[in-house]
């Protein structure tokens, strides 16, 4: 544990080299213009993977990146957010290779309370089982649903009342659906950007089957 006391006051010193008054400006104003929604894995560092800095990205991350409309912690997130930060964007980004997806395609147990959080992934999956090949490797099945997820977790965001009220009062806001790969670092836009209600289902019904025709056919 003092290593990461030490790395602190490392990190600590180098910002404020390189900006002076980096905490001191940084504590007096929050207004990120970001919400970023991402899964709880360690190797999917929010800030890093987008270079952003310390009060440029508000964060909310569980496992496998779920919006689940009964999730209070995560609609609080949501409501801030959008109501006082006004963020003018939500990132929902999954990754591949997810566990928590891992275990649900391949209907594996970590026994108790984990497994009825997951069931969120475990009805994605069931909702779009007929587009899902599961007639190749394992792992293409995997990520085709946690594309799938991204989006359906996507729609859910623009579901609450927090952005369908924000969108009827004309405040300008986009939720957008991102995968991250770890195995070249890179991010990969879904095609879901939604900035109305209006257009939430023609662009949910174009990323899906984007997603099921890349993957149809083995
Ligand atoms: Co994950």
């Amino acid at each position: 544990m003092k290593e990461l006391f030490l790395n602190n006051q490392k990190w600590a010193e180098k910002v404020e080299e390189d900006n002076p008054d980096f905490f001191q400006d940084l504590s007096e104003e929050h207004a990120p213009e970001y919400l970023w929604i991402g899964c709880s894995d360690s190797r999917v560092p929010a800030n890093e993977i987008i270079g952003l800095m310390p009060g440029e990205l508000f964060v909310h991350r569980n496992v496998a990146n779920l919006v689940v409309h009964s999730d209070l912690n995560c609609l609080s997130v949501i409501q801030l957010a959008v109501e006082k930060l006004k963020v003018k964007h939500v990132i929902i980004c999954g990754h591949y290779g997810c566990g928590g997806v891992t275990a649900s395609v391949s209907n594996q147990k970590f026994g108790g309370l984990i497994d009825n959080w997951l069931l969120n992934v475990q009805d994605v999956e069931y909702l779009h089982r007929a587009a899902i090949d599961y007639s190749g490797q394992e792992e293409r099945t995997i990520n085709q649903v946690c594309e799938l997820n991204v989006i359906e977790q996507a729609v859910n965001v623009s579901m609450t009342s927090i952005v369908l009220d924000a969108w009827a009062r004309g405040q300008k806001l986009v939720i957008h659906g991102w995968i991250y790969s770890m195995t070249d670092g890179l991010l990969k836009d879904l095609g879901v950007n939604i900035s109305n209600a209006e257009e939430m289902r023609s662009q949910y019904n174009s990323a899906i089957e984007d997603i099921n025709r890349r993957y149809s056919g083995g």
